[in-house]
């Protein structure tokens, strides 16, 4: 299996990541979401304050080939801060790709535990994700109803909303409206 090295995206590496982004999406959607999902990934770099956004990379591990292989972002999610403990924060996991040619080879998995695990030492506590429970649930998520936390933005599909618990506690229910940081406050995304 091809071995690979897992670290912190670092803003001079926004083409290429933003590039990886737009082809993934067109390959696999199309065109028009290849465009869209670039630039969501360049409007979450360049509009977002740098401790509501964490990013991360997937290279080759071979010293002759530093081939980008997938990426992942996390932002911040802001929930209404009378029923919360103070401290505790949460984060939106979107976007994720893997180069096409290499899917299916764990890089995705990996890169998603990589990027938890930073934000649980970050001390977060809760992370969400909108996207197909099939895959998501190999990483720790499950399905959470709205009744428990609203998503940011009308959900065209509500199954998709998915979370998990990141430092031991459970999730309790969130009253009130949440919010998601400019990038991603865009009905065409949900
Ligand atoms: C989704 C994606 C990030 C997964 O990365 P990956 O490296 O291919 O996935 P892994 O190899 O770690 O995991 C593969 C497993 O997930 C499943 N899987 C992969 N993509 C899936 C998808 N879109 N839907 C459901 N299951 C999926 C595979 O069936 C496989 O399951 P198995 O291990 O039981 O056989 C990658 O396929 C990708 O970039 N897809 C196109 C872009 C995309 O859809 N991104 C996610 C939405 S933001």
């Amino acid at each position: 299996m091809l071995k690979i090295q897992l670290s912190q995206f670092s803003r001079d590496q926004e083409k290429s990541v933003t590039d990886l982004f737009t082809k993934v999406f067109a390959e696999s959607e199309g065109e028009a979401e290849g465009e869209a999902i670039g630039s969501l990934v360049s409007k979450l770099i360049n509009t977002t304050a740098q401790d509501q956004l964490f990013g991360f990379i997937a290279q080759s591990d071979r010293s002759d080939d530093n081939r980008l292989l997938g990426s992942i972002f996390f932002s911040s999610l802001f929930l209404c801060k009378s029923s919360l403990p103070a401290h505790r924060t949460a984060f939106i996991l979107s976007p994720v790709a893997v180069a096409t040619l290499e899917q299916g080879n764990g890089i995705g998995q990996q890169l998603i535990h990589f990027g938890i695990e930073h934000l649980k030492s970050r001390g977060v506590g809760l992370i969400f994700t909108y996207g197909d429970p099939g895959f998501y649930s190999k990483v720790g998520f499950s399905p959470i109803s709205e009744s428990l936390v609203e998503a940011p933005l009308n959900l065209s599909y509500p199954q998709g909303w998915l979370a998990q618990s990141v430092d031991g506690q459970d999730i309790e229910a969130i009253s009130g409206a949440t919010r998601c940081v400019a990038a991603l406050n865009d009905q065409k995304y949900w």
